[in-house]
């Protein structure tokens, strides 16, 4: 009996991977690498290099493998890149979920935790955000996002697959062990940009915009480290092997961050000066992102190990300060 890992060469899914590997799991990895590596899936699991796109695909992992469950990363996430390529985003994520849908109907899978998002929300009307709040997303990279939770509903009512939807904050962080981290090529999220002005790598850190309606004008978030996210899909699919209804949580702090107090953090941690500059707003970026998470701890009784942004914050550069190059597998 193994569980399907989907993306898990990716930053979440290389923690998920490992950290399923160590709790004594069989892990079966599809990914095709477009935005993951090699070297991060760990050597215990078992990869499948394709597309959840391609049936062909699917079909050999579901004949091959005994797959019980499905953890679903396999999908684009930078906001940004969204607005400019939404089409993209149609395909590979929402796409995608109907070819992984299909042949789990099909191999009579019956579990799926899904990667979703706090950008499935928009922009909240109040905070922190609740899982019954309107789903209304201001960005393509939401609206896929919240399709595929949709899809997953009616795959339930027609076919039984059931699902849990983890709408992720802010994830940072790496693996306190320092084997696995952050590497995104090209690199977009605040955390590790930060970390690379840190290493000396880029000469400054641009904050997008200081004029939002929070307290010190820049954007608020709620960071959640990636390990405790590792655990909280390992609780949603005990919950949905222990017979649960499908069910969506969100996953984060329940504090709020600015992008200024973030900066702040981590010339702390690194001791590092980290120049910076207010630069223009991005599209796509609501003003604050806060989680209620008391649902998750309560009903998966997740308990999150990192309550302090520093201590999220020194794990990110603990992996970058010692791989400077990131996994160094790119041509
Ligand atoms: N930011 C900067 N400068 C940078 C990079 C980011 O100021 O160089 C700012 C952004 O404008 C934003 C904040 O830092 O205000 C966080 O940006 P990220 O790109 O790190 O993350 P996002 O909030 O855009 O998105 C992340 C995930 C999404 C998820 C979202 C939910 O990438 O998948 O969190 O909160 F939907």
């Amino acid at each position: 009996m193994s569980i399907l890992v989907a993306g898990g060469a990716g930053y979440i899914g290389s923690h998920m991977v490992k950290q399923l590997v160590e709790s004594g799991e069989e892990v079966v990895v599809a990914d095709n690498l477009s935005t993951g590596h090699k070297k991060a899936i760990n050597p215990k699991a078992k990869f499948y290099y394709g597309d959840i796109r391609d049936r062909a695909f699917l079909d050999r992992i579901f004949v091959n493998e005994d797959i019980t469950a499905v953890v679903h990363f396999a999908a684009f996430s930078i906001v940004p890149e969204s607005m400019q390529e939404p089409l993209k985003y149609f395909d590979n994520n929402t796409g995608g979920m109907i070819t992984l849908l299909e042949a789990m109907r099909d191999f009579k899978v019956k579990y799926i935790v899904f990667s979703s998002t706090a950008a499935t929300y928009g922009i909240p009307e109040t905070m922190p955000i609740k899982e019954t709040d309107p789903q209304q997303p201001i960005n393509p990279y939401g609206l896929s996002k919240l399709m595929m939770e949709k899809m997953m509903a009616w795959a339930d009512e027609a076919y039984g697959i059931k699902f849990v939807a983890l709408r992720y904050f802010n994830v940072a962080g790496a693996a306190a062990d320092g084997t696995i981290g952050e590497d995104h090529g090209p690199e977009t999220h605040l955390v590790p940009i930060i970390m690379q002005v840190a290493q000396g790598k880029r000469a400054e850190l641009s904050i997008f915009g200081d004029d939002y309606n929070t307290p010190d004008g820049t954007n608020v978030r709620d960071y959640v480290h990636v390990m405790d996210l590792a655990d909280a899909h390992i609780l949603a699919l005990k919950y949905l092997e222990a017979g649960n209804p499908s069910n969506a949580f969100n996953l984060g702090s329940s504090t709020g961050f600015s992008n200024k107090e973030m900066l702040e953090a981590a010339r702390e941690v690194t001791g590092q000066e980290i120049p910076a500059k207010i630069a223009p707003r991005r599209p796509g970026d609501p003003d604050s992102l806060v989680a209620a998470s008391d649902k998750a701890r309560e009903v998966l009784n997740w308990q999150p190990k990192y309550d302090d942004v520093h201590d999220i914050i020194a794990t990110a550069w603990q992996w970058h300060s010692t791989h400077p190059k990131g996994y160094d597998d790119r041509n």
